[in-house]
């Protein structure tokens, strides 16, 4: 395990939305340079940057028309290469986005197999044999492209329409046209994607995050050739590159970290229920006090047991796919929320903007954001000509800002001493000064039930504990706890007593108790 991702707290940047230093309104790789002290100001040691490679853009760049090559919207492979080695010099690491699942219909590659001829690439994607056998019935295929090209066949998609699916194979091929997973071409896709990963980590990259990693062999209900994909790609990896670093858009952290992955990421769909938490009628962390937060807990702790001491879970404040959690809790609420994801096992992830709790706006899709474009608007720095993001015309910018008079900028939050940027700082602080309660830290729930407050779990090793108490409610609550209090580390709100096994905890409190 790289021994960095103990200590790791990330920072998901969306470059087109970060800081833009050529006036086009884009963010660029300049700009993402530009800031990294403030990034490490922050407490943040680590980053996941969104796809910056050459792409039409109709999936914000999730739809890749040359993976070795950087947009030059956001600059040059040199400025990329730049960006890792002033991370390295401040200690931090870079993970991109790898997207193995799908290219463009701009790739190169894409472009060759729609020939009616034969060539290297021809099995570089999923296709059937005729155009009239629509590939999108079969089992992992999400659509299909038909009458696009000269060869007579229909395309499989992986996502959206201009998203073609690589072809991996079929754990179990059912027609003839179904690759399987060790034909000559499915082997040569994997090769590609090896390559790919080879150019960005021989070029400092430290890892990459995994687009739709569980998606890539079809017709494999189980992950049971996936996983072993994934196994091989790790090995060519321990290989040629041990230290990189792979996490997964996977949700099934048992299946993906058994494939070699060092981190699952918690998703919002699925069975997680990440969403009870912060992003729902009535979240828990909301102060209304009416969130129930034992669903999640029996999921997460379910999946720790079946991965812990193999791998991590990350649960991010948000990310580029949902909605912005400034939509739901306000900037005190906030402070709860991430004394929860800064004391959790794992790695925590902080979505740009979420720092400063900036909001979700109502806006047109663009780049195939739909509903997520909201969540994708221009950071807001400073109150100067659009809040310090870029000096191009307002028209120019990639999506309108934030109007209301209370839109939160960083300048703001850095100079006020109680605002959630300020909280945010003190408890990664708080994090990396106690060892236990960093990744690998054990954890155990000691209270809680269903529909009731508080919240308390215990990190731990075999000589240290530490009693982590949240109420986000606005009532003050009660608890048995059997443990007994030493010293308080860390407290927001009026701190919690632990007393004759007994906690009591004030409305909208966060204590980190040292306990034995
Ligand atoms: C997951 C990414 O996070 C999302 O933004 C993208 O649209 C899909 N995968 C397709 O690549």
């Amino acid at each position: 395990m790289n021994q960095w991702l103990e200590t790791s707290v990330f920072y998901e940047i969306y470059p087109q939305s970060f800081f833009d230093t050529n006036e086009d309104g884009i963010g660029d790789i300049p700009g993402i340079i530009q800031k990294l002290d403030y990034i490490r100001e922050l407490g943040c040691n680590a980053l996941w940057l969104n796809p910056c490679f050459l792409s039409p853009f109709h999936d914000a760049g999730y739809d890749v028309a040359d993976y070795c090559l950087v947009a030059p919207r956001y600059g040059t492979n040199e400025d990329l290469e730049r960006l890792f080695e002033e991370a390295h010099k401040r200690d931090m690491h870079v993970l991109l986005d790898l997207v193995p699942g799908h290219t463009s219909t701009d790739h190169a590659w894409f472009h060759e197999s729609c020939k009616a001829e034969p060539n290297e690439y021809s099995g570089r994607y999923i296709w059937s044999d005729s155009v009239w056998q629509d590939v999108a019935k079969y089992a992992g295929i999400a659509g299909s492209l038909r009458g696009i090209s000269p060869r007579y066949g229909s395309v499989a998609v992986n996502f959206f329409s201009g998203q073609p699916a690589l072809n991996y194979g079929f754990a179990s091929p059912t027609e003839s046209w179904q690759s399987a997973v060790d034909a000559p071409e499915a082997i040569a896709t994997r090769n590609a994607i090896k390559d790919v990963m080879a150019f960005w980590l021989s070029r400092g990259c430290d890892g990459f995050r995994v687009d739709m990693a569980g998606s890539l062999i079809k017709n494999d209900p189980e992950g049971a050739e996936t996983i072993k994909l994934w196994q091989d790609m790790r090995q060519f990896l321990d290989e040629r590159y041990p230290e990189a670093v792979l996490i997964s858009e996977w949700g099934e952290p048992d299946k993906s970290l058994k494939g070699g992955f060092h981190m699952d990421f918690l998703l919002h769909f699925g069975p997680s229920h990440y969403l009870d938490l912060f992003r729902c009628e009535h979240p828990y962390f909301s102060r209304e006090g009416k969130g129930d937060a034992s669903a999640f807990v029996s999921m997460y702790m379910k999946n720790y047991i079946l991965t812990s001491s193999r791998g991590f879970i990350c649960i991010p404040s948000g990310n580029h796919d949902m909605k912005r959690i400034g939509q739901y809790l306000d900037c005190e609420e906030l402070k709860l929320v991430y004394a929860f994801l800064l004391s959790m096992p794992g790695a925590p992830f902080i979505y740009y903007g979420d720092e400063i709790g900036m909001h979700h706006l109502d806006l047109t899709s663009i780049e195939g954001g739909y509903e997520r474009t909201g969540a994708r608007t221009p950071m807001q720095w400073n109150r100067e000509k659009n809040y310090g993001f870029s000096g191009a015309s307002e028209e120019k910018l990639y999506t309108p800002q934030d109007k209301a008079k209370d839109a939160p900028v960083v300048s703001d939050q850095m100079e006020q001493e109680n605002s959630l940027w300020h909280e945010i700082q003190k408890l990664i602080r708080v994090r990396r000064q106690y060892p236990i309660l960093c990744a690998s830290g054990k954890i155990l729930f000691v209270f809680c039930e269903p529909d009731r407050y508080p919240l308390v779990y215990l990190r731990y090793s075999d000589t240290e504990k530490i009693l982590i108490v949240l109420n986000p409610s606005s009532e003050d609550v009660t608890c048995s706890c059997s443990y007994r209090e030493k010293a308080v580390i860390y407290s927001h709100g009026t701190p919690a007593v632990l007393k004759d096994h007994v906690l009591s905890v004030p409305a909208e409190s966060a204590t980190f108790i040292e306990a034995e």
